[in-house]
């Protein structure tokens, strides 16, 4: 759907002119390294594409908030005086979520109309979530004049994430959608939100996000449960390292020499993926930062290996599409890219072979999942913005 599609869609919704009305959009992500590592306070590194969710804003002279979306059938309002969570209402939660918190921080909102579209697969670990909740965080703040502090909107969508929608998860997504800058990844330490923008030049080689189209089952538990290992295995660190807040505050030789103090053998398989990913951020910075991609490929790869056999969030799916990107000549490295448990895979591609590896690695995974995967070859774009030519008139 086209910005001149959208704004008919609106005026359909809700009446009226398109005067007044304004337009903001939130990219959706992709993490190159670092994964499951932002809630122990390690390090991610990942980058803002140029697909998201395009929101139309226009006031209303009494209190209600409505919003209607292209994606989605349901349609909803919003009581800012009396705003819950109702399962049914779907998709709605994520703004209202985004309300409820935003007035928490004493920010207030008069009444809007509201349409949302976007273009990142559902379900797929790209953060359409995120991308709904900080375009909507930015628009409203905006639409008031509120002043806007970008990491204290990520922190609100992190906020609303975990205790309005019962997901525990870190700030990796929110804070890339806030701050990402075009073809550069951001390295991220996650207990401090120190960051720095690290120039993705990756000369004669492109990033193809391969999407698996297996829904993620369980995800939301399954996620829950290793954040929790995760605490167990601080917790348990503790009796070598008395002021141990979070695993990714230990380096590779500390863990090494205290690993013993973790009891069962899965949480400290969770824990030693977490000591090692951190590393290989780290490591994968520096080899980007020397232009060697080689490097930075065999430390995406690794990274598959390790959530796959040590961390046990890939699936059958993820597996095969990450085996055969690696059978194609030109790929220097593949993994899965987010929470995991299905979604989509992120490989480092010579561009002279992207069409050879979309072909390639698209067969072979129908033939051995009888699913259809998608690809997208990815830019890095920058993070939620207004789109100042979208002044509808
Ligand atoms: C999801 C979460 C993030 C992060 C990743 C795994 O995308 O929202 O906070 O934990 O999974 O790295």
């Amino acid at each position: 759907m086209n910005r001149q599609a959208m704004k008919e869609a609106f005026i359909q919704q809700f009446g009226g002119s398109s005067e007044s009305i304004r337009c903001f959009y939130a990219p959706g992500r992709v993490n190159l390294i670092g994964e499951h590592t932002d809630y122990n306070g390690g390090y991610v590194f990942p980058a803002a594409l140029t697909f998201g969710t395009t929101m139309l804003i226009r006031p209303r002279s009494d209190r209600e908030i409505r919003l209607a979306s292209g994606n989605f059938e349901l349609q909803g309002t919003i009581d800012l005086d009396r705003a819950e969570y109702v399962k049914e209402e779907e998709w709605i939660n994520y703004p209202k979520g985004i309300l409820v918190h935003l007035q928490k921080n004493g920010y207030t909102f008069g009444g809007y109309d509201v349409y949302y579209y976007g273009n990142i697969p559902n379900g797929a670990g790209l953060s359409s979530s995120a991308s709904l909740q900080l375009v909507t965080a930015f628009g409203f703040m905006s639409m008031e004049g509120h002043p806007i502090d970008r990491v204290e909107l990520a922190l609100v969508a992190q906020r609303s994430e975990n205790e309005f929608l019962g997901v525990k998860c870190g700030i990796m997504d929110q804070f890339t959608v806030a701050m990402g800058k075009r073809d550069h990844a951001l390295l991220l330490k996650c207990n401090t939100l120190d960051y720095e923008p690290v120039p993705f030049d990756s000369r004669g080689y492109k990033l193809v996000i391969g999407n698996t189209n297996k829904r993620r089952g369980l995800v939301d538990s399954e996620y829950n449960m290793r954040r929790s290992q995760c605490e167990q295995a601080a917790q348990e660190l503790r009796a070598k390292h008395p002021g141990l807040q979070l695993l990714g505050e230990l380096d590779l030789d500390q863990f090494e020499d205290s690993q013993s103090c973790i009891k069962e053998e899965t949480v400290r398989k969770r824990a030693q993926h977490v000591i090692e990913e951190n590393d290989r951020v780290l490591k994968s910075v520096e080899a980007l930062k020397k232009n060697d991609l080689p490097e930075f490929g065999r430390l995406m790869t690794a990274s598959h290996d390790s959530l796959r056999d040590l961390y046990e969030v890939t699936c059958r799916e993820l597996d095969v599409m990450v085996e055969e990107a690696l059978q194609v000549d030109g790929v220097l490295g593949s993994r899965m890219t987010g929470a995991g448990f299905g979604g989509c895979t992120v490989s480092l591609v010579r561009e002279d072979a992207v069409d050879a590896f979309i072909r390639q690695v698209g067969t072979a995974y129908q033939d051995k999942t009888g699913l259809q995967a998608d690809f997208y070859v990815a830019s890095i774009g920058d993070g939620v913005s207004e789109l100042a030519d979208c002044y509808i008139n």
